[in-house]
C-alpha cells in the first residue's frame, strides 16, 4: 500500500469511527464556521478526540476541569456537556479575539454556566490559580503553544490531586517526537518522556489519526 492509500484508509476509518461515535450536532458546527469566519486557525481538537475528552471526563468523575488553549471553545463545549449539573470548566486563552469568538460559541451552546475563560498568558493565569488557591482541578487539558508543555506539566501537578486526569494533546506530531528536530518536538518530547517516567502518574500517549498521526498524553495522578 502506497502512501497515498494509507492516508486515503486513515481518512475513512476516521470517518467511520466519527459517524457511528461522535456525530456533530448544529450547535458544534456552528462554533466551527463561526470560528472559520472569525479567522481562527483550525486547530481544535477533531470530533473524535472531543468524544474522547467526553469519555474521559465521564470516567474520572470529574466536576472541576482546568483547560489550557481555548481558541473558540471547540474542546470546552464538549467538555461542559459531559459535566454535571455543579461542574465547571476555566479555560484560560491568550489571544483576546480567540476568547470572544469561544465566548459567544459557549453562549450559543447554551453552557456560560459553566464555562469561564480567563484572558492572558497561561503561565500568569496558572501563577495566579494557585496563588489565588483556586484548589485542585480533577482533569487538566493542556492545549496550548507546545514549546511550553514541560511547564504546564510542573503547573499541572500543583494543580491536581490523586485521581486528577493531566491530557496533553498533539503529543505525536505526525512522528516528529520520534527524532525531534525543533523546539516544539523537543518540548513535547520531554513532556512525554517526564509524564511516562514519573512513578507518581500512570499513563500513555495515545496515537490518534487525523490528516496526520497525532496523539493525546494522558496521565493518571497516583
Ligand atoms: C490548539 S489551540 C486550542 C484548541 C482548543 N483546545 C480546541 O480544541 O478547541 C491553542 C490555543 O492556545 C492559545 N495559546 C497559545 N499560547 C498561549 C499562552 N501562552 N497562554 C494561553 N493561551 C495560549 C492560542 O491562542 C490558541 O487559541
Amino acid at each position: 500500500m502506497n502512501m497515498d492509500d494509507t492516508r486515503e484508509l486513515l481518512r475513512e476509518i476516521d470517518a467511520y469511527v466519527e459517524n457511528l461515535f461522535a456525530p456533530s450536532d448544529e450547535v458544534l458546527e456552528a462554533a466551527l464556521r463561526d470560528s472559520r469566519r472569525a479567522g481562527l486557525p483550525e486547530i481544535n481538537v477533531s470530533p473524535n478526540e472531543g468524544r474522547l475528552l467526553q469519555l474521559l471526563v465521564e470516567i474520572a468523575g470529574a466536576r472541576r476541569i482546568l483547560e489550557i488553549g481555548t481558541l473558540g471553545g471547540y474542546s470546552a463545549i464538549h467538555f461542559a456537556r459531559v459535566l454535571p449539573d455543579d461542574g465547571s470548566l476555566i479555560s484560560l486563552e491568550i489571544d483576546e479575539h480567540h476568547a470572544g469568538v469561544a465566548r459567544n460559541n459557549v453562549e450559543r451552546a447554551g453552557l456560560s454556566d459553566k464555562i469561564e475563560i480567563r484572558v492572558g498568558d497561561a503561565h500568569e493565569l496558572l501563577a495566579a490559580l494557585v496563588e489565588d488557591g483556586e484548589g485542585t482541578f480533577d482533569l487538566i487539558f493542556i492545549d496550548a503553544d507546545k514549546e511550553s508543555y514541560p511547564a504546564y506539566l510542573d503547573w499541572s501537578l500543583r494543580l491536581s490531586r490523586p485521581g486528577s486526569l493531566i491530557l496533553g494533546d498533539n503529543t505525536i506530531r505526525g512522528g516528529s517526537v520520534l527524532d525531534p528536530k525543533d523546539a516544539t518536538a523537543r518540548a513535547t518530547n520531554e513532556f512525554n518522556e517526564r509524564i511516562a517516567k514519573d512513578p507518581g502518574l500512570s499513563s500513555i500517549a495515545l496515537p490518534l489519526i487525523r490528516e496526520r498521526i497525532d496523539g493525546l498524553t494522558i496521565a493518571k495522578v497516583l
